[in-house]
């Protein structure tokens, strides 16, 4: 693939972070400081992932957040083999500093090499000590800029919706920083289920973030062991999309089935290949299954 065939997409970050920090309640301040949300005027949908837009030295740009429960979708995945995250927005209460799943945390995105922006959160509180949060994440590597580190702290509050600008500022100055956010638009669709779910009237709802390549309505797609053809795409306003390229999540309908988190998807040349590579992904799954019982079994004799 040459260079020229590569063109800029948008970060795509997990919030993460120990319970009750404030992953839920700045994920949604982020998704209501949306300019674009706000002109729209639509109801927004919880379709597991959206896009914002910030302002960044001039330009406007988009920015993807997984809005999954931002732990358990990062391991899931992962555990898929799948890595959808660049960047990862750690979360942590500055009443309440750092516990064990903030480090649990910041362990899982050290691993996966996936930069870190530490987003201090509940500044408005008493008791709140910003500084505190910067020192103790110094033993983790995470040395505040102004303590002649690279990693980029914001203090925020999700909760006064304060910060928030800042917050998606340093995600954007991280990415163009540590990561060449690059994709090929112009060919098949490439990607990975975020999460889905069976609907009375729908049928198979799946939300897929798309990585490489554009997909289109009418395209044949296998997502994991489910096929079909796309029949219609929905972005996280409801509003019906033609196509999405790199780094757009979207509401995919006319799966044959609900796949899983972390299940990879591809665009197959027609609705009967697309069967016959779901066919052909069951088929491997239920021999590994079977493995993986007979092994059991066979254990099980001698213990
Ligand atoms: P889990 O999903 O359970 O792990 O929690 P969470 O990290 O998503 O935290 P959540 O957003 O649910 O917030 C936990 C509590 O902290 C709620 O009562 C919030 O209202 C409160 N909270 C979140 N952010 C702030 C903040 O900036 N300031 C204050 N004062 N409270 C906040
Ligand atoms: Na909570
Ligand atoms: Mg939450």
């Amino acid at each position: 693939e040459s260079d020229e065939d590569l063109v800029a997409r948008p970060p795509v970050v997990t919030v993460m972070g120990h319970v009750d920090h404030g992953k839920t309640k700045l994920l949604d301040a982020i998704r209501s400081t949306d300019v674009v949300a706000g002109e729209a005027g639509g109801i927004t949908q919880h379709i597991g992932a959206y896009q914002v837009h910030a302002e960044h030295e001039g330009v406007d740009r988009a920015i993807t957040f997984i809005d999954t429960p931002g732990h358990e979708a990062f391991t899931a995945m992962r555990a898929r083999g799948a890595q959808v995250t660049d960047i990862a927005i750690l979360v942590v209460a500055a009443d309440d500093g750092v516990m064990p799943q903030t480090i649990e945390a910041l362990n899982h995105a050290q691993a996966a090499g996936v930069p870190i922006v530490v987003a201090v959160n509940k500044v408005d509180k008493e008791g709140a000590n910003p500084a505190k949060i910067r020192q103790q994440l110094t033993e983790y590597n995470l040395v505040a800029e102004e303590y002649g580190g690279d990693t980029m702290f914001v203090d925020v509050s999700a909760l006064r919706r304060k910060g928030i600008n800042e917050l998606l500022e340093a995600v954007l100055l991280t990415a163009d920083a540590a990561l060449d956010l690059r994709a090929n638009a112009d060919k098949d669709a490439r990607g990975v289920a975020i999460e889905a779910h069976l609907d009375k009237g729908r049928g198979s709802v799946a939300t897929v973030l798309v990585q490489s390549g554009t997909l289109h309505v009418g395209d044949a797609i296998v997502a994991g062991t489910a096929h079909g053809r796309v029949r219609a795409m929905l972005d996280e306003h409801g509003e019906t999309l033609s196509e999405a390229g790199p780094a757009r999540p979207v509401q995919v309908l006319g799966l044959s089935s609900v796949p899983s988190a972390g299940d990879s998807f591809l665009v197959a040349p027609d609705e009967r290949t697309a069967r016959q590579i779901a066919e052909k992904r069951e088929a491997a799954e239920r021999a590994a299954l079977l493995a993986k019982r007979r092994k059991r079994i066979s254990l099980e004799d001698f213990t």
